[in-house]
C-alpha cells in the first residue's frame, strides 16, 4: 500500500521525488521506486525520519504500526501531522503515542488504477489547511471522501476490501455459469468481468440509479427479473452476515492492536 501511495503522488506530480524520505525494514524492495525516482531518499533509520520529516504516513501493519509508533514517539517534531494507513487503529490510539495532528487513511487497492475512493478521516487537530493538502494528496489515487471515525470499518468494506469481495462476486457468478454451460472459466470470467465495467460505467458515469437499469434491462415478467428476485431475496442475508462478520474481525483486531499498544505504552516490572 505504501509503495502504491507514494508512486501514485509522485507520477501525478502531486509530491515531488527530492521530498519524499522512506523508511523500511528492508530497503532492497525500494529498488523499483528509487530506480525510477533517484532523488527518493532512504532513511537510515524510523526514528532519524521522523526528526526530518514534518508529514508522515504510516504504512505498516497495525500491530507494527503501534510498535513504530512507540518507537518514534520521542523524535516526532512540534509540527508533525501523522498519516496513518493501519486499519483498526483509532484516532484516539495514535493519541496515546502522540497528542498531535493525526489523519487516518484508507486507501484501495483500486487506487492503483487511480479510481475508487480513499476515505480520509482528520482528528480535531488536523487544520483545515493541512486537511485540504492531505486530501489534495490522495485524490492522485482516485475520489477522496471524508467520513466520520464511527462509519470507517463498515465503508471500509465497500471501499477497500471492496475489490476482494466484488472479484470474489463475478468469480462465483462465472463458475456458475460454467455448471450449467459449457463455457470454460476463462471464457464466463471474461464475459463477467467486461459486464462489472460497463456496468460500473453506467452506474457511475452515466448516473443511472440501479432503478434505471433494471427499468432498462429487467422487463417486468421476462428472465433477468427472475434473477433479480432471487437476488432480491438472498442478498440481504449475504450481506448482512458479510458485515457483522467483517465488523466482529474489526473488534477482534482492534483488542490485539489495543492490548500491544498498552503493552508498549506500560511495560510493566
Ligand atoms: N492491502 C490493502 O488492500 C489495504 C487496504 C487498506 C488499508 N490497508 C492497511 O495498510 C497497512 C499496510 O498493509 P499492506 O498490505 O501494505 O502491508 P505490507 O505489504 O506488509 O506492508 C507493510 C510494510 O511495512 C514495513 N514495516 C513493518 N514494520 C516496520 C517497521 N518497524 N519499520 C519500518 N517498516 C516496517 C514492512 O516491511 P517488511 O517487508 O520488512 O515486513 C512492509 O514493507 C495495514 O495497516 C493495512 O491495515 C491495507
Amino acid at each position: 500500500m505504501g509503495s502504491m501511495i507514494v508512486n501514485g503522488m509522485l507520477e501525478k506530480k502531486c509530491i515531488s521525488p527530492e521530498a519524499v524520505l522512506i523508511s523500511t525494514r528492508h530497503p532492497e524492495t525500494l529498488a523499483a521506486l528509487t530506480g525510477k525516482y533517484p532523488s527518493v531518499r532512504v532513511a537510515e533509520s524510523n526514528r532519524s525520519l521522523a526528526r526530518k520529516c514534518s508529514r508522515i504516513l504510516l504504512c505498516t501493519k497495525p500491530l507494527d504500526a503501534v510498535r513504530v509508533l512507540s518507537e518514534i514517539s520521542g523524535d516526532l517534531r512540534p509540527d508533525t501531522h501523522i498519516v496513518s494507513i493501519a486499519a483498526c487503529l483509532p484516532l484516539e490510539r495514535i493519541a496515546r503515542f502522540f497528542p498531535g495532528p493525526v489523519t487516518r487513511v484508507v486507501p484501495s487497492l483500486t487506487g492503483e488504477m487511480q479510481a475508487g475512493v480513499t476515505l480520509l478521516c482528520h482528528n480535531a487537530r488536523v487544520s483545515r489547511k493541512a486537511a485540504q493538502e492531505i486530501e489534495e494528496l490522495f485524490s492522485a489515487l482516485g475520489t477522496v471522501v471524508v467520513i466520520d471515525e464511527e462509519n470507517i470499518d463498515v465503508a471500509t468494506d465497500l471501499t477497500s476490501c471492496g475489490p476482494a469481495l466484488i472479484a470474489v462476486l463475478m468469480e462465483e457468478f462465472a463458475r456458475a455459469a460454467v455448471r450449467h454451460s459449457t463455457l470454460s472459466l476463462e471464457q464466463a470470467r471474461a464475459l463477467a468481468v467486461s459486464t462489472l465495467s460497463g456496468t460500473a460505467r453506467l452506474l457511475d458515469e452515466q448516473g443511472s440509479p440501479t432503478g434505471t437499469i433494471l427499468r432498462r434491462v429487467a422487463t417486468p415478467g421476462g428472465i433477468t427479473e427472475e434473477g433479480v428476485q432471487q437476488l432480491r431475496s438472498d442478498m440481504p442475508r449475504v450481506y448482512d452476515t458479510l458485515i457483522q462478520r467483517t465488523l466482529a474481525k474489526y473488534e477482534l483486531r482492534k483488542a490485539d492492536v489495543g492490548a500491544e499498544g498498552d503493552r508498549l505504552l506500560d511495560p510493566g516490572p
